[in-house]
């Protein structure tokens, strides 16, 4: 059975200045949570929002919030996102020593855990986690920064990773992040994609939040029929 599928913001390509503004405002758009890229200029080239800035937030919205942690040894600081109001954490394949342990950890936190590989990494190095995770994000941008061309050629690896999840009956989410829009958002939950991230597509909608989550959301449906 098809699994739901699910729009989830970036906050990147918000206005940072109204932040509180803008995370009511994507609730109200109608997406399912709401994703905070914390990025830190060593695991990605960019450094973006710490544990205080998600917290001023989250009083302003009542959907979930999900921390997609582009940072080195996230387990030092994966506690500071639940304890601001993270529900999910989003833990890089290639971000830490001990990714089974790691992953362990964000349960230990009372956190739902994810997986994130980046473009180059392959599906067999979270094959042995898969029973840790409610979700596997299949970065379609190399990961730093919004606004970037979709990688059409990420599809089979999350076609691959669906293979997998299905024929041993597990229950997880795919995620994919990056370049996600109107072209390329059935590619992707044709591929098994059910949970898109979307950032600059959202903002540059003439329409508005509410039309582009919504756009998004029936292209998807629709290609995942
Ligand atoms: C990359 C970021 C972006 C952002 C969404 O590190 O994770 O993928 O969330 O970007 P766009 O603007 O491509 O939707």
């Amino acid at each position: 059975m098809a699994r739901p599928i699910e729009i989830v913001p970036s906050v990147l390509p918000a206005d940072f200045s109204r932040l509180g503004e803008e995370v009511a405002a994507l609730e109200a758009a109608g997406v399912d949570r709401i994703q905070w890229d914390v990025m830190d200029g060593v695991f990605v080239p960019n450094l973006t929002v710490g544990p205080d800035v998600i917290r001023s937030c989250r009083p302003h919205a009542d959907v979930p919030f999900e921390a997609h942690l582009m940072v080195v040894e996230p387990e030092r600081l994966m506690h500071l996102y639940v304890e601001a109001g993270c529900q999910v954490l989003i833990v890089h394949a290639e971000s830490t020593r001990h990714l089974h342990r790691t992953l362990a950890q964000v349960a230990d936190l009372g956190a739902r855990a994810a997986v994130a590989l980046n473009p180059s990494t392959p599906v067999a190095s979270v094959r042995h986690v898969l029973d840790l995770v409610e979700m596997v994000l299949v970065m379609t941008v190399n990961p730093g920064f919004g606004g970037q061309a979709y990688l059409a050629a990420m599809e089979p690896k999350v076609d691959e990773l669906r293979s997998i999840i299905s024929s041993e009956g597990l229950d997880v989410d795919i995620e994919v992040d990056g370049g996600i829009a109107p072209p390329t958002v059935a590619g992707a939950a044709r591929a098994g994609a059910n949970v898109l991230v979307a950032g600059s597509a959202l903002y540059r909608d003439p329409e508005g939040l509410g039309h582009a989550v919504a756009d998004l959301r029936s292209r998807a449906e629709a290609a995942a029929a």
